[in-house]
C-alpha cells in the first residue's frame, strides 16, 4: 500500500483498516492479516514507554521504533508520528525532523496534530513531497490545554476549519480523534482526502485503534474501543502456568531436554 492507493481508497469507497505497532513481532503479524496501514503512533509513549501522555516520546524514540516497524512490514503503509515540539516550533523545525523519520526509518508517510495551526507546516512538508497526515478532534500533544485525553471534541465549525486547512495544505488523509459521529460523517462528506476515525463513529473513511488496547493487551476501555481479543489474559495465564511448573519441577521436561 503506498500514499495514492491509500488516498484512491476513498473514490473506490473501500474502507481502510489501521493499527498502530511499535515492535517488529505485531507489525508482522498485523501486516501478514492484511491491515492497509500500521501507524507508529506516539502513543508509543503511554502503551510501551508507560508515561501518562503523548508528551514525552522523543524523535529519537519514534525513529527507533519507527525503523523496525518499516522494517518488519511486507504490504501496509508505515506513517510514523511527529511527536510533541518536534515540528511545532517552526516548518523548518518540521521538514527537517520529517526528513529524519523518512531518510531513517524507510516509513512512507508521518502524521501530525493539528489543522488550521499547522496548515503552512502541512504545507511546507507538502512542497518537499514528503507524505502527511493531519489529525485533529482531540490532540493528545494539547492534552495539557483540552484539560484530559479522554475530552470528546464538539465544535464543529473548528473541526471543519481545521479539516478543510489540512486538506488544502496538502495532506493525504486526516484522523479525526473523539468527536461526534455526525460531525465525522459531515466532514468525510466534505472533503476528498481520507478520514480515519478513532472514537469518531461509522461514517470515517477508514478507522484506527491502538494495537495494544484492541488485542486487550493494555487495560484500557473507553467507549469507543472494541476489544477483539484478550491478549493480557491469555498471557498473565501463561505466564502463571510456567511458574507453576518451574516450582513443581514439571518444566522442563524429557521432551524438553537434550
Ligand atoms: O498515537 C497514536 O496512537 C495515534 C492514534 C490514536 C491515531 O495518534
Amino acid at each position: 500500500m503506498n500514499v495514492p492507493e491509500f488516498v484512491d481508497a476513498k473514490a473506490a469507497g473501500r474502507p481502510l483498516s489501521m493499527l498502530t505497532a511499535y515492535d517488529c513481532l505485531w507489525a508482522s503479524i498485523m501486516d501478514e492479516a492484511g491491515v492497509d496501514s500500521i501507524l507508529v503512533g506516539d502513543s508509543l509513549s503511554m502503551v510501551v514507554q508507560g508515561h501518562d501522555t503523548t508528551l514525552p516520546v522523543t524523535l529519537d524514540q519514534m525513529i527507533y521504533h519507527g525503523e523496525i516497524v518499516a522494517r518488519s512490514v511486507k504490504k501496509a503503509l508505515v506513517i510514523v508520528d511527529l511527536p510533541f515540539m518536534s515540528y511545532q516550533v517552526s516548518s523548518r523545525q518540521a521538514v527537517r525532523n520529517a526528513g529524519r523519520i523518512f531518510k531513517e526509518t524507510g516509513a512512507g508517510a508521518v502524521k501530525l496534530e493539528g489543522g488550521v495551526k499547522q496548515a503552512r507546516t502541512i504545507e511546507k512538508l507538502a512542497e518537499c513531497d514528503l507524505p502527511v497526515m493531519a489529525h485533529v478532534g482531540m490532540r493528545p500533544q494539547s492534552v495539557r490545554k483540552l484539560g484530559k485525553m479522554s475530552a470528546i471534541q464538539r465544535d464543529e465549525d473548528q473541526l471543519l476549519a481545521d479539516a478543510k486547512a489540512a486538506e488544502s495544505a496538502g495532506a493525504f488523509s486526516i484522523v479525526l480523534e473523539l468527536i461526534p459521529a455526525d460531525i465525522a460523517k459531515m466532514i468525510s462528506e466534505e472533503i476528498s482526502i481520507p478520514t480515519i476515525g478513532i472514537g469518531a463513529g461509522p461514517h470515517c473513511d477508514g478507522q484506527v485503534l491502538v494495537g495494544p488496547d484492541m488485542f486487550g493487551l493494555s487495560g484500557f476501555q473507553p467507549k469507543f474501543l472494541k476489544k477483539y481479543a484478550d491478549v493480557r489474559k491469555i498471557a498473565l495465564e501463561a505466564t502463571k502456568e510456567y511458574i507453576a511448573d518451574v516450582q513443581a519441577r514439571k518444566f522442563p521436561d524429557e521432551s524438553h531436554s537434550h
